[in-house]
Order: structure tokens, then C-alpha cells, then sequence
């Protein structure tokens, strides 16, 4: 789909660009050329294929130039991606293979085959040699036997000695077995390339071949110069944009259904979203579960003990796991003391904030190790000893029992931290040590942050997605999400590493993300990993995104079935009994699950996807299975992805791209071009660059290509959600926050704007502008859409230009118009981050006038007297 569209464009280009004079017909070019291709030793070697072209094999011209053609797309993100000594071959049928090495120490080369050198089929990443590197792969082609044979170095007890591997189809591959070292080609060439020495291999090529590649290239440059569009040469770009006029004519006669699922919302765990956000608890570490290897030994505080402290004298504290409460559960805290006044403290995340008269509950798991039961002072204290607040605990169990109670906070404070003192000497184990305000999101146990979740529900978000993002597919296989270790009771449920690098209490588990789609009205979208962990994991190591084992898949495709059961059935049935048992009898109305997260698609990939899909499709013909089609809106994983989709006949696909405003803006035909035939659109992940109005614009600009194309793009999510200041991995983020306080973005108005104000039919407009110019034009952009549960009709107006634009609305509707309308109108300079909608009533009719300020988005809601 998308390489036809790149081809349209190219045409388009050739036909009416004239500031690309390079791009001409040439008369008198050769009919073949010496192609070169190569990597360079940038960027730790993450650079990719290069290509450079000659007529001599003397003066050699870079395509490009650091014009990347390939990319390695093998082990976790950044510095890992590396492509070295790539190894370009035409086989005798046509097709292009690159074989290269990937580091210095893994057993693996990768390879991908392209017929153009343009797109690349999947990459794989074989295994071939156990203990040893695998350096400098060389490609051959044995046309007798039909086999390709791939050579390399390898350095065997310090010193290099080669290998080779034979393969029919590069799936299946005869082990690797030692050569003599004079069997290798060497067919590397050094060439000087703008004064540079590289190392690659040299191809006597059709002049075409090398024209395909310069216009791609071409296509590229012109490409990333309107994608970089940004209002600092707006300037320079309106020059003499004086205000506009404009007349908007909506046209009743040409309305179309659209998803009514339009906008939601989608999170993950990722900037302390869940642990330390969302999720209402306020002790960090409260099970002594977190370790080392969250962070990969990186920070050596972060280990079991991490948050607490032992306070006063005479006491000690360690960690032992000797029969804990649950086996998921296995740390626990060991407290000595000797003398009263000793105990173990709690610092929260970044302190406690608690509020002056509000309750607290508060339960801890003891076990007296010495048999003696022991009263407990569990305090609210500040930095500096105050008292907040407290309460007392006998604890008389010689074996575990959960102790609970409530507490008032005595004042307001955001440093509090919480402190358990034994009041009489001895030992005790001590483990799920929990705080929560009740006053949760619905007054929910175990339940969520009110504010942050209130913000949430304000978007009026149609649908959760949950629980990612790369946390639902996991770094490694290990880390996969399940969901089966989240639900239950706290002390049994499994704690695991955040790929993100922190901790995951699974605290926030699938009944409290079901029960908070419940609250709010949304649809639950769990998204579950495709039986493969995350392409970019840094656990894994060789053969990444190796799946699940076909032999545990088994298992793995019951779990997913057994979510549904879980989710759908009556409490007749087993999981159903258990979710009744966690307190909802009531089915939670289950209609979505989202199979993998922008994988890497290969065979690995799909033959388990296909096992999922089919099964539940099989079971359960009512869920609507969400595919995945990679993390970009083109490229390898994006074609193959829709390619299986389509065979398979998947009603629906997640797409995900985070790019630049100028990208917005000049992608507003995205949709328009998709094959209404095809599987339905759900654009899972995307954001621009940033949280200025100018960002939030663009959001909103492409936004009504959305709601246009709201026949085929069924549901959007803007990501990520939530990111806690001081703890981001990824920016920008929809809403920022701390202990105390929510900050949303501006670009989280335009999701609000567009959840509350959203419809269920599309109404034709046409928007006719007094200056003809492309740029002008598409910076202004319309929507309107029927909401049929209030019979209003909405009108959605941005515009990303620098001068206020003079409209005049013609509604050529039936709709009975009241002529008051609610008109919400959110602007500013275009790198404000503080701009707010502004609510405010004005006269409607079927022809009224608005103006729409300098970058701005307006919505007005028109009333009609049609009857509910
Ligand atoms: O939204 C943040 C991350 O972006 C998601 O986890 C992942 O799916 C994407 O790469």
C-alpha cells in the first residue's frame, strides 16, 4: 500500500518540482555503473547501508551522503542496532542479500534480502555459532546444489579461524563447520569516498538501479525538508500573510458513519505511570521485591531494602526469603531491635503527601519470629520527626496474618514517610507493608490516585488500553506480561522488572484496570504479547525476539483464552468464579484484545501470532482482535504486518508513529488513500514532538483526517499517557505530575476536546481559503461530526497559521439549529505550554461568522431541537 503511495509521490514530485532541478531526464547516462555499498563506523556503526556509485571504480559519488538504505534493527534500542562489514550479493535469480556482523562477541550475522535495494524483506538473525564471535560474513551462491553459503571469521582461543554455513532459503541452516581460512573470497574492496576509506563490496549495476536509488534518496531529502517544517521560519514562510478570509460549507447530504470509539487512551507503565502514579499506594518497595536486576545492577541502592531505613539504636534489619507469605513473593523484611524506639522507616516515592483529616488505611503482614506477640507503632512522621499521625498494631501471630487499620492525618504534608517501631524487643518478619488514602478514584480498595484518574476520565476516553506499550510484550521473554500473575490477592501476586528500568508491583493488575474502564465508562483494551518479547529487549541476547517455545505455546494461547473467560463468563465458570471472587460478580463486557505491540514481524512472529488469533477468533468470534503492524507508519514491519493482517483477514491493526508537527501537517491524506476493503485502523501510539500549542495543533489538525477517515481508523490513542517529573523515560508525555499535583499538557486539551466532543457521523465541508497557497491551505483544516446520543452537531476548526483567519460557517444541514452555541477556543503563541481552553457561548445560524485566531483550535457545539 505504502510503496505504491511513495511511488504516486515521486511522480507527483518529478511532475511539479522544480526546486529539484538534480532530478532531470538524462539524455546520455550509461547503460551500467559500479554500485558500492557499505557501512561506516559512525555512530558506533548504527549508521546502516550506505551506497556510493562510479563509472570507473576511480571517482566514486556517495548516494546520500549517510543515506541509509538499511537498517540493522537487531538487539535493544540505541548503540546495539549495528551493522558492521555488511556483505552485498546478487543472487543468479535477481534478489539482493546483505549478510553482516552484528558485534564483537555474539555468534549471530544478520541477513535481509531485498529485489530493489529499496525495501527489505524481515531481517533474521542466525545463530551459528555457540561460544564465538562471527565477524566479516562473506555470501556465496552454489547454483549446482541451489545453496548459499555464508563464510565468516571467528576469533577461537585468540586467534581467527573460519566458518561456514549452507542454506537453501535462509530459514533452515546446516551447522556451521570449519573451513581452511584460503577458502574465503575476500571479495572486499576499498574505495575513497569523499576523501574517506571504505571497506564494502563493488557491483557492476543497470544505470537504473543507481537512478532508483538517487530518486529515493531524493524523495527522502524533500521528505525531511517538509516534515522539519517548524514555526520558526513561519516567518519567512507567510511573509506577507495578511488575515484571511474563509468560508466553511458543511453539507448534510454527504455524511458518513464513523467509529463512535474514536478516542481513548492508552497506558502503560512506563515514567512511574503505575507504582508511584496511578496506583494509589504510597509505600515504594512495600514488598521488598525489588532488586538489582531491575536495573541490571546499575544502581546499588536498588536492591530488596530500597526506600527503607533502619532508625534509632540497637536494631537491625535484613532481608531473608525462608518461608515467605506466597512464593511470588518471596522477600521479606527481618526486624531486630534491642532497645524501644527502634524501627523501620519508609521514605514513599519522593515522601508521602498526605492531606489533614483524611483517613489512611494502612496493613501490614507480620510473623513473630520468637513467638512473642509484640505491639507495633505505626507513625506518619515528618523529616524531621513530626508527628502526622498514628496508630497501634498487637501483633500476636507466631505465623503470618495480615494487620490493618486506619489512620487520620494530623497535618497536610508532601515529606511525610511511615515508620513501624516495635514496642517490644525482639525479632519479627514484616512484608506487604501498605498505605492507601481512602479516598481513592470511586473510593475504590486497592484502587487509584483520584486526581490523576479524574483527569483521565475527563478526557472522556472511549477505551483503556493496558497494560503498553513495550511492557506488554516485555524485555525478554521472562518479562512478558501475564496477566494470570495480577490478579488475586496482593501478597500472591508477581512482581517483576519495569522494562522501562524500575520495578513492577503488579499492584495495578488487570482487575483494577478493568474496574477502572468500568468507572469511567471506557472499553477495556488489554493488549497481550504476540507470544514474542519486545525486538529492542536488552534480555535475550542472541536469536532475539525468539517467541515462546512452540511446545509452551500451547499453554501461552489457554491463558488468553482464559482472560476472556475471565473477563466475559458467569461465575458458573472457573475463571469467571474468580473474578466474582475479586468483587465483580457482573461480566466486564470484554470486546477488544489487542495481539502484540509493534513487533518485529517475521516467521517467529507470525507463526504465533496466527496461533492466537486463530484460536481465539475460533473461541470467541465476538472479541475483535487488534494485530500489530511495527513501530512506524512504513517500512519492513509496517508492509509485512499488513500483509499477514490481510491474509489473515484481522478486522483490525495498531499502528503507531511518533513524528514532527510538519509531519502532521503534511500527512493529512494518510488515510484518505487506505483500502477501505482492508483491515480497520487502530492508531495505538502517535504524538508529536513535543507539548507546545504548536505540537498540540498539529495533534489536533490531524485529528480531523482522523475523524474524516473515521470509517476505516476505528480508534486512537494519543501515548504515553502519564509521566511523573523526576522519573521519565519518555518524553513528551500526554499528562506530567508529582506527588501533589496533576500538569496536564496542551496537547492533552486537544484529546479532551476531541473525547468530549465526539461523534458518531461525519459530515461532508468544504473549506474554500482566500489565499490559494498549499502551505496556507493546509494549515487550515475542518471537521464536523453528529453526536447521535444528544443530536448536537460539532465543529471542529484549527488553524496553524500565524494570522487570525475571517470565516464564515455555512451550515447546509436539516439539523434544527438552536442559535446558541457552546464555542471552546484553545490558542496561543506557538511554543506556549500553558495554553487552556476557553469556553464560551455565541449567536448561531445556518450562515454565521467566526474567527478563528493565530494558531488556534476552536470547537463549537451546536444545539438542535431535535428531540432525544
Ligand atoms: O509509548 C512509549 C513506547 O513507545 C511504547 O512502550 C512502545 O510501544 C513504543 O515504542
Amino acid at each position: 500500500m505504502k510503496r505504491t503511495s511513495l511511488l504516486l509521490c515521486l511522480i507527483a514530485l518529478l511532475v511539479g518540482q522544480t526546486t529539484f532541478g538534480s532530478i532531470t531526464q538524462m539524455t546520455n547516462q550509461p547503460d551500467s555503473v559500479y554500485l558500492f555499498s557499505y557501512s561506516t563506523t559512525r555512530n558506533s556503526n548504527t549508521n546502516g547501508l550506505h551506497f556510493a556509485w562510479s563509472t570507473n571504480q576511480e571517482n566514486w559519488t556517495s548516494i546520500g551522503p549517510e543515506m541509509r538504505f538499511l537498517f540493522c534493527d537487531y538487539g535493544r534500542w540505541g548503540v546495539e542496532k549495528r551493522m558492521i562489514t555488511p556483505f552485498l550479493f546478487r543472487a543468479p535469480d535477481g534478489m539482493w542479500h546483505c549478510v553482516w556482523s552484528l558485534n564483537e562477541h555474539t555468534g549471530t550475522f544478520a541477513h535481509a534480502a531485498s529485489k530493489d535495494l529499496i525495501y527489505w524483506l524481515p531481517q533474521t538473525y542466525p545463530v551459528v555459532m555457540k561460544d564465538n564471535n562471527c565477524l566479516e560474513p562473506e555470501f556465496s551462491f552454489n547454483s549446482t546444489d541451489k545453496q548459499y553459503k555464508i563464510t565468516w571469521l571467528s576469533t577461537v582461543d585468540g586467534a581467527k579461524k573460519a566458518f561456514c554455513v549452507t542454506t537453501p532459503d535462509f530459514k533452515n541452516y546446516i551447522p556451521a563447520k570449519e573451513i581452511p581460512l584460503t577458502d574465503r573470497r575476500n571479495q572486499r574492496k576499498k574505495v575513497t569516498i569523499s576523501g574517506n576509506t571504505e571497506i564494502g563490496t563493488v557491483h557492476k549495476v543497470a544505470w537504473e538501479l543507481v537512478e532508483s536509488l538517487l530518486n529515493k534518496q531524493k524523495l527522502n531529502a524533500y521528505r525531511d525538508q517538509q516534515w522539519s517544517e517548524t514555526t520558526k521560519t513561519d516567518s519567512i514562510r507567510f511573509v506577507s500573510l495578511k488575515n484571511l478570509d474563509a468560508t466553511i460549507t458543511i453539507d448534510n447530504s454527504k455524511s458518513k458513519k464513523i467509529s463512535d470509539l474514536l478516542v481513548g487512551v492508552f497506558f502503560e507503565d512506563i515514567n512511574y505511570a503505575a507504582d508511584g502514579g496511578l496506583y494509589a499506594e504510597l509505600i515504594q518497595n512495600r514488598d521488598f521485591e525489588y532488586a538489582s536486576s531491575d536495573k541490571e545492577g546499575r544502581d546499588k541502592s536498588w536492591n530488596s531494602a530500597k526506600a527503607w531505613r533502619l532508625k534509632g539504636n540497637g536494631a537491625t534489619f535484613s532481608i531473608d526469603s525462608v518461608s515467605p507469605i506466597h512464593a511470588n513473593n518471596a522477600h521479606y523484611a527481618v526486624l531486630k531491635t534491642t532497645e524501644i524506639g527502634a524501627g523501620l522507616v519508609n521514605e514513599g516515592f519522593d515522601g508521602i503527601a498526605i492531606k489533614l483529616g483524611e483517613k489512611y488505611d494502612y496493613s501490614v503482614f507480620v510473623r513473630n519470629q520468637d513467638r512473642k506477640s509484640k505491639k507495633l507503632l505505626v507513625r506518619l512522621i515528618g523529616k524531621t520527626g513530626e508527628n502526622y499521625g498514628e496508630t497501634t498494631v498487637l501483633a500476636n501471630a507466631g505465623e503470618w496474618k495480615k494487620y490493618e487499620g486506619v489512620m487520620i492525618a494530623k497535618q497536610t504534608a508532601t515529606d511525610a514517610q511511615l515508620e513501624i517501631v516495635p514496642q517490644t524487643a525482639g525479632t519479627i518478619n514484616l512484608d506487604m507493608i501498605s498505605l492507601f488514602p481512602q479516598k481513592t478514584f470511586k473510593d475504590r480498595k486497592n484502587g487509584l490516585r483520584a486526581d490523576l484518574a479524574q483527569t483521565i476520565a475527563d478526557i472522556q476516553p472511549r477505551f483503556i488500553r493496558f497494560p503498553g506499550g513495550c511492557v506488554a510484550h516485555g524485555d525478554g521473554l521472562g518479562n512478558i506480561y501475564r496477566w494470570k500473575n495480577t490478579v488475586g490477592p496482593l501478597e500472591s501476586r508477581k512482581p517483576q522488572k519495569n522494562l522501562w528500568g524500575y520495578h513492577q508491583t503488579a499492584g495495578l493488575g488487570y482487575f483494577e484496570y478493568f474496574q477502572f474502564c468500568e468507572d469511567i465508562g471506557a472499553a477495556p483494551l488489554p493488549v497481550i504479547a504476540a507470544g514474542v518479547p519486545c525486538q529492542n529487549s536488552a534480555t535475550g541476547g542472541a536469536g532475539q525476539q525468539g517467541g515462546i517455545p512452540m511446545c509452551d505455546m500451547y499453554n501461552y494461547v489457554q491463558d488468553v483464552l482464559d482472560l476472556i473467560e475471565w473477563a466475559n463468563s458467569d461465575m458458573k465458570t472457573k475463571w469467571g468464579k474468580i473474578r466474582a471472587e475479586a468483587g465483580h460478580p457482573q461480566p466486564f463486557n470484554l470486546k477488544y484484545i489487542g495481539i502484540g505491540n509493534e513487533d518485529l514481524i517475521n516467521d517467529i512472529f507470525e507463526e504465533r501470532f496466527t496461533m492466537i488469533y486463530k484460536a481465539v477468533k475460533e473461541k470467541h468470534p465476538e472479541i475483535t482482535v487488534i494485530g500489530t503492524v511495527g513501530p512506524s507508519f512504513e517500512g519492513t514491519d509496517y508492509v509485512e504486518g499488513w500483509e499477514i493482517a490481510t491474509r489473515l483477514r484481522v478486522p483490525m491493526v495498531d499502528e503507531h508513529y511518533y513524528q514532527s508537527p510538519g509531519w502532521f501537517i503534511n500527512n493529512q491524506d494518510y488515510y484518505d488513500k487506505y483500502d477501505r476493503s482492508k483491515p480497520k485502523v487502530y492508531l495505538g501510539e502517535y504524538a508529536s514532538w513535543g507539548s507546545t500549542i504548536y505540537n498540540a495543533l498539529s495533534e489536533a489538525l490531524y485529528l480531523t483526517s482522523l475523524e474524516r477517515n473515521g470509517d476505516v481508523v476505528s480508534m486512537t490513542s494519543y501515548a504515553p499517557l502519564l509521566a511523573k517529573e523526576g522519573h521519565t523515560q519518555w518524553n513528551p508525555d500526554l499528562i506530567y505530575f508529582n506527588n501533589t499535583e496533576v500538569k496536564p499538557t496542551v496537547n492533552y486539551f486537544v484529546q479532551q476536546l476531541y473525547g468530549q466532543n465526539s461523534g458518531d457521523t461525519y459530515l461532508a465541508s468544504e473549506v474554500r481559503i482566500s489565499d490559494k497557497n498549499e502551505s496556507v491551505r493546509k494549515r487550515v483544516a475542518v471537521s464536523v461530526v453528529r453526536d447521535s446520543k444528544s443530536n448536537d452537531l460539532i465543529l471542529k476548526m484549527v488553524n496553524m497559521l500565524p494570522v487570525a483567519v475571517n470565516t464564515q460557517v455555512k451550515l447546509e444541514v436539516t439539523d434544527p439549529i438552536l442559535p446558541s452555541a457552546m464555542r471552546t477556543v484553545l490558542a496561543g503563541t506557538p511554543d506556549d505550554k500553558k495554553a487552556r481552553p476557553v469556553i464560551d457561548n455565541m449567536e448561531v445560524s445556518n450562515n454565521f461568522s467566526c474567527k478563528l485566531p493565530a494558531y488556534s483550535f476552536t470547537v463549537v457545539r451546536f444545539k438542535t431541537k431535535l428531540k432525544l
